[in-house]
């Protein structure tokens, strides 16, 4: 394929802002070119720089987009993540690893401003990117330094009063209800908090059901930290709107693990993170105000690139007018090398394909969960075996868990890549092949029937929606326990003794090991997960 065609069909950026460390370029592709030509396609990267040539002449391998989770070449993409081999790590919910690109990209910025003196100048490139990715427009976005941030300029740019009242989740990070709290303490708003359903549906209704005519604010997580679960953030703004509810969106973890647009969302105000799922440099951060909130937002701070114009030599002292875009909450002075990493981050995420990304993450994590169920499954302390009520139905459904294949076929529709894929997966697959052939026989329905069934035993609950529009690549699972520290707790040390980082959920008592599974992870980490975790129950005598 020509480079030419490569753009034309959308399918990534190909001018990188750094070399890649190794050639690893796929078949069908161009890779002796580091073209001029393509140049202006990138025009706006590194800006700040001036006019330095010094990333003009590389270019990202380039990948076939298909809705194959092993294309691109996953191991080849791991290649570039220098993580000790010793770490397994599954905490990307916490902070993204950099790949070699965004490494090379921050050095590089930083080498050249300390060489040339090169201070960074605002051009605005980074509010296009997110822009061009999220479907906003550039106007309507500033870039912070994390999600806290940008939780906090919501926050503060709302007109609110004593009594009124904010529907807020359990499931907050304190970046995203600390803000509210503060409030609820200096201003005396009310929040009001909401339970997240078991599915998109019942989580709907339960907003619906907390709101009142005092309601003002809807302050929730697109995905929250604790259990990963996909909240239906485009019903819930579109219910919103219809009543006059502001929605403040705390937007953590999507960008970069699944696809949204944000005028499709419908939100307000939206709080992103370039430094989790997007794997940009740590501290970068990004916040979106629609044009129609902007207009009516307050702000409290203003600097460099608030305001249009300030005189301290008229008398009195005067200031122009505020810019009219939702750049004006970004302040003064900013980071350009880690502005130049963000941007080569999005571009990385943009060139490997958004879509095989979301498919490769939701795969991983649903091979996670499929192994909690068959774990929960034979677990001889299960739910099915402890009541006996369950028994009759327990006659329609396998005596065994469906393949890996079939539930793959369950979430990912009849995709060619499914059979060849299964090898892969043997090894942590149950190898049985009675259980196999029994399989192929298990409709849809039943392996929902089995899934459910199993989400729960007397040792293990799996908190994430088995619902696939509410599961993204996070898991979250609680390990039964009334002894502190918990087990859960337990068995993330346990993990940790074995070189494996999970992230142990203490806050607000939801007690559960967080699972998260980017793209650059590997089914042999995961087999590994589950290997820890049933010596962890050997240990402990459980199951
Ligand atoms: C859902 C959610 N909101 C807010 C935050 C706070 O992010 P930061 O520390 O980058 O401000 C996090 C961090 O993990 C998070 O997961």
């Amino acid at each position: 394929m020509k480079r030419k065609d490569f753009f034309k069909k959308g399918l990534g950026a190909a001018v990188a802002t750094t070399f890649l460390p190794n050639p690893w370029l796929m078949g069908n592709t161009d890779n002796t070119s580091h073209l001029s030509d393509d140049i202006s396609l990138d025009n706006h990267s590194d800006n700040f720089l001036g006019n330095s040539e010094i990333s003009k002449n590389t270019e990202f391998p380039t990948y076939t987009e298909l809705e194959n989770p092993l294309s691109p070449d996953w191991n080849r993409v791991r290649s570039e993540f220098s993580i000790n081999p010793k770490i397994t790590f599954l905490n990307n919910g916490t902070m993204g690893i950099t790949p070699a690109p965004v490494l090379k990209s921050l050095n590089d910025a930083f080498q050249h401003a300390a060489s040339e003196a090169a201070y960074p100048h605002a051009d605005g490139s980074l509010e296009k990117l997110i822009a061009e990715i999220t479907g906003a427009k550039d106007t309507e976005i500033a870039i912070t330094k994390n999600v806290s941030e940008g939780v906090n300029l919501a926050c503060w740019a709302m007109d609110l009063k004593a009594g009124d009242e904010i529907l807020i989740t359990k499931h907050e990070h304190v970046g995203g209800c600390a803000p509210w709290l503060h409030r609820a303490q200096l201003d005396g708003v009310k929040l009001v908090v909401v339970e997240l359903g078991s599915d998109a549906t019942s989580t709907y209704a339960n907003f619906v059901a907390a709101a009142t005519t005092k309601t003002k604010v809807l302050a929730i997580p697109h995905i929250p930290c604790t259990i990963g679960q996909i909240l239906p953030i485009k019903e819930l703004c579109a219910w919103a709107k219809s009543r006059g509810i502001v929605s403040a969106i705390d937007g953590a973890h999507p960008l970069g693990m699944v696809q949204f647009n944000i005028k499709e969302l419908g939100c307000d105000y939206y709080s992103g993170c370039l430094h989790k799922w997007v794997l940009g440099p740590l501290g970068t951060g990004w916040f979106y105000a629609s044009e129609e909130i902007l207009a009516k937002s307050a702000i409290k701070h203003v600097a460099a690139y608030s305001v249009d114009k300030f005189d301290m030599s008229t008398t009195p002292p005067s200031m122009g007018e505020l810019v009219n875009k939702t750049g004006r909450y970004s302040f003064g002075t900013f980071s350009g090398p880690l502005y130049a990493g963000a941007k080569t981050a999005l571009k990385f995420y943009q060139h490997l394909g958004p879509k095989s990304v979301e498919t490769r993450v939701k795969y991983l994590s649903a091979v996670v969960y499929y192994h909690l169920l068959w774990l929960n499954q034979n677990s001889k302390k299960s739910l099915a075996d402890s009541n006996s009520k369950t028994k009759s139905t327990s006659k329609k459904l396998p005596a065994i868990a469906p393949s890996l294949e079939d539930w793959l076929r369950y979430h990912f529709g009849n995709q060619p890549w499914i059979p060849s894929h299964i090898g892969l997966a043997n090894g942590i697959s149950t190898g049985n092949t009675k259980a196999a052939a029994l399989a192929t026989s298990v409709s849809n329905q039943t392996i929902q029937q089995w899934a459910l069934k199993h989400q729960k035993s007397s040792v293990l609950e799996i908190l994430t929606p088995f619902e696939s529009q509410s599961r993204g690549a996070q898991i979250g699972f609680r390990i039964a326990s009334d002894k502190k520290p918990s087990l859960s707790q337990k068995f993330c040390d346990y993990a940790r003794s074995k070189g494996m980082i999970l992230r142990y959920v203490g806050e607000n008592n939801i007690d559960c090991v967080r699972v998260s599974t980017h793209y650059y992870n590997q089914l042999d980490e995961i087999n590994l997960f589950i290997s820890h975790l049933k010596d962890f129950f050997n240990q402990e005598q459980l199951g």
